[in-house]
């Protein structure tokens, strides 16, 4: 990326510079580092701190000259930091998928992405529409499932990779339906729970369960549209499962008919509202719809029942103007991230018998990316989540942890600090929901190298910070596997 003056235009201010080359940094495509290297740490990672953060995301972007539109659309990268007695191990490496393979050994674009498609003739277009080449790049999320180690995404299909060196094993299962979303959540028996959607003449969302002894799937309830709306992740309580409906939805003929990529096929109709749906986790049964204002989610925070009612808070945009504020040139570009551009943290109540959600915005801090001590409080009443923030006009500089209850917000920050989603890994028998660490994969602009960065979850005050040797790409999502 050229960083040059045109004549006649003023050079970039200092903090201007440092932002442009932190966005090169961020989102230049990787080289894998497969072989497992010790980092040099700062500060004191607690003892009792053994086991392994993965995590996934978007790694590689261009190939041969040839480049995807969005963030979204890289190449899956998994990331392991293997931590035990104060020291860390980290390696990546990158999913063999057949979108990723087919990028990588002819220098084209071969699959259907997010918001990216290839080049085809007419003829191919019209081929694809009898057989759609929907990506297999699972670049979301990676987790433990059972004995088995998956990476995922908005894919049809999940992958299994063996922990220890990050080789891909292979497809891991089909979901029942096309798409399923890359934030499952797990049933108190230890099942994973998911929304599937099957796009066509009558499209449904559909909550499924999966054993992880037999990866069976097993239909739950949910429910059919004429215009699916774009699902990432859903709520749960103890009784319920939470579909929230908000109104960037698709006739789904067109992502066939249009020949534009996935994404784009989505539109804004802001009239039409956002609804609630209640589906019972054991039953399937509906237990109620609400309306709400419009708006835009990729990602569910908690949810719990109070009495009869149920609370829901989720990260909301005002608009899905989110999905393009994303497009890869324009972050490549440095681009100014609009200040109305964030989410927040929104409370919906949804009392039985009233046809409107209660809403409220909790707190004034933007907040995206969030996580919660999840092993203790997902379904249950809590009180802290953790996530990535962001300043004006500069997306994900801070990390922040928002009290839901009273409000107040602590932050972590450094200057040219682009900061990964927060995990949260709780104290063993630690009293406080709140006793425990947050590791995040943090992009440090000013040493040009990236960490693994451990805070006290309490205070957010810094413990240690383990230093890889060049920049890597953030990523999105990731989980802590205890050690045995
Ligand atoms: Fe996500």
């Amino acid at each position: 990326m050229s960083t040059t003056t045109r004549p006649g235009t003023p050079a970039a201010a200092p903090a201007d510079r440092a932002r442009q080359r932190l966005r090169e940094l961020a989102f230049t495509s990787a080289e894998e580092m497969p072989e497992g290297a010790e980092l040099p740490v700062v500060g004191e990672l607690p003892a009792w701190l053994r086991g392994q953060l993965l995590r996934n995301g978007p790694g590689r972007w261009d190939f041969g000259g040839t480049a995807v539109h969005h963030w979204f659309d890289g190449m899956s990268l998994l990331h392991s930091f293997e931590v035990d007695a104060g020291r860390v191990t980290y390696r990546n490496r990158f999913v063999e998928s057949k979108a990723y393979t087919a990028f990588r050994d002819t220098g084209k674009l071969k699959y259907s992405e997010f918001a990216s498609d290839p080049c085809r003739t007419r003829f191919q277009r019209i081929q694809s529409m009898f057989q759609p080449q929907v990506t297999d790049n699972p670049a979301i999320n990676a987790f433990k499932f059972g004995e088995h180690y998956m990476a995922l995404s908005e894919t049809p299909m999940a992958y299994e990779f063996d922990p220890s060196t990050l080789e891909t094993l292979g497809v891991l299962y089909e979901n029942p339906d096309m798409f399923a979303t890359a934030h499952p959540h797990e049933s108190p028996e230890g099942h994973m729970l998911n929304l599937a959607g099957k796009f066509g003449p009558r499209s449904t969302q559909t909550f499924f369960s999966m054993d992880p002894a037999t990866l069976e799937a097993k239909r739950i309830g949910g429910v059919r549209r004429q215009r699916p709306t774009y699902q990432h992740s859903f709520g749960m309580t103890d009784r319920w499962l939470i579909l929230t409906e908000f109104p960037f939805s698709v006739n789904p003929v067109d992502i066939l008919r249009t020949g534009r990529p996935f994404i784009e096929n989505f539109k804004w109709q802001p009239e039409a509202g956002t609804r609630i749906v209640l589906i019972d986790r054991r039953t399937g049964e509906r237990g109620g719809e609400w309306e709400a204002e419009p708006g835009f989610c990729f990602h569910h925070v908690n949810a719990w029942e109070e009495g009869d009612d149920v609370v829901l808070d989720l990260c909301r945009f005002d608009d899905p103007s989110i999905v393009e504020n994303l497009a890869l040139a324009q972050l490549r570009a440095g681009a100014d991230y609009p200040e109305d551009g964030n989410a927040y943290l929104h409370r919906y109540r949804l009392r039985p018998g009233a046809p409107r959600a209660q809403e409220t915005r909790l707190s004034d801090a933007p907040i995206e990316l969030p996580r919660i001590n999840y092993r203790r409080h997902n379904g249950r009443a809590y009180r802290y989540v953790y996530g990535v923030g962001s300043g004006a006009d500069v997306p994900f500089d801070r990390l922040v942890k928002i009290d839901a209850m009273w409000g107040a917000v602590r932050e972590w920050r450094e200057p040219d600090a682009l900061v990964g989603e927060p995990v949260f890994v709780a104290t063993p028998g630690g009293a406080a929901e709140d006793d425990g660490v947050l590791l995040s994969l943090v992009l440090d602009g000013r040493a040009e190298r990236s960490m693994l960065l451990v805070l006290d979850a309490a205070d957010l005050s810094e413990l240690a910070r383990a230093t890889i040797s060049r920049a890597v790409p953030p990523g999105f999502h990731g989980n802590f596997v205890r050690a045995k």
